[in-house]
């Protein structure tokens, strides 16, 4: 924790006020105000966006400096958007039952503050806190902490409510450590993170059997990605959708969500001083047989 500030009562289902998506925006805003303020963000900004065209992810991800820019960039829309997906009835009910979430490839913070923001509506009563694990290659620990302090801040939530965890680790270079992590939690989840390890296909695939091998009969796996070409992946001649992996192992894996296209539009009127963008994606929840 970089700050201690005093941790206000947590008001549940009130926690977000009226506007829960302002209420999301304020958060990322407080916790990326020095990010947006630094004199070359622009610049960098511009840096990140040309080496995603290229596909060149460790070019971003591994460069300690690009980390606070991405952060304030793209967390808004993903963090709305998944708010807007664990509001949803299935993940809802999961979140009651204050699992053990393991979120895979997750160290920008969208996870954080998305499933956070969603758990206010869903901590009612006692009971052993929800974990929200994020996972990531890169050490994004300074960021996730801000996020960390700046929601419990805002929200009043403790850690008798939410507990925050970060590992590091390469998803294409499994361990034992990262496959009992994955074997403990009643949610996985890989957003956001499944396309890109497709630059080494055959580690991919293996990251494919981890999840099958390691998540529990009964416990959720949640995939979402983009719905466009970006997610398409080519294999010999043949071009499939990333989710055609998962869908293919329908003896492991039960559908309780499948959309192959869906829009996050956000609200008119919200106010953060970059243009958030909407976002089409797919989405998968499986529960493991
Ligand atoms: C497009 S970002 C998405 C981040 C987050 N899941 C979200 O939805 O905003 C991809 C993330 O995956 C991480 N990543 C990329 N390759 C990885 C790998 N091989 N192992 C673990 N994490 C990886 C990056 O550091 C980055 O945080």
């Amino acid at each position: 924790m970089t700050e201690r500030r005093p941790i206000p009562a947590f008001r549940g289902n009130d926690a977000l006020g009226a506007n829960h998506q302002q209420s999301i925006l304020n958060v990322l805003r407080m916790a990326c105000s020095e990010a947006i303020r630094q004199p070359d963000f622009a610049q960098r900004l511009q840096a990140i966006k040309q080496l995603f065209y290229v596909r060149d992810f460790d070019g971003i991800f591994l460069e300690t400096a690009n980390l606070p820019v991405y952060t304030a960039q793209y967390v808004p829309r993903r963090a709305l958007c998944y708010y807007d997906i664990f509001t949803g009835v299935e993940l809802q009910r999961i979140l009651r039952t204050r699992p053990n979430i393991m979120c895979l490839g997750a160290g920008s913070g969208s996870e954080l503050v998305g499933i956070s923001a969603a758990s206010c509506h869903a901590l009612e009563g006692n009971g052993a806190p929800i974990t929200i694990h994020s996972q990531d290659y890169s050490d994004w620990s300074s960021i996730l902490q801000t996020l960390e302090s700046t929601i419990r801040y805002k929200w009043g939530i403790s850690e008798e409510q939410i507990k925050y965890e970060f590992s590091i680790g390469d998803l294409l270079r499994v361990t034992p450590e990262l496959e009992s992590e994955i074997s403990r939690a009643e949610l996985v989840t890989a957003m956001f993170v499944f396309n890109e390890l497709f630059s080494d296909k055959v580690n991919a695939m293996n990251f494919v059997k981890t999840i099958v091998k390691n998540v529990r009969p009964g416990c959720y796996f949640l995939l979402v990605d983009s719905a466009g070409s970006f997610s398409s992946i080519k294999v010999g001649s043949k071009s499939y959708m990333s989710y055609m992996f998962f869908d293919s192992l329908a003896q492991y894996f039960a559908p309780i969500l499948s959309e192959d296209s869906k829009w996050f539009r956000h609200a008119h009127g919200l106010e953060y001083p970059l243009g958030i963008e909407n976002m089409r994606y797919f989405i998968r929840l499986y529960q493991r047989k």
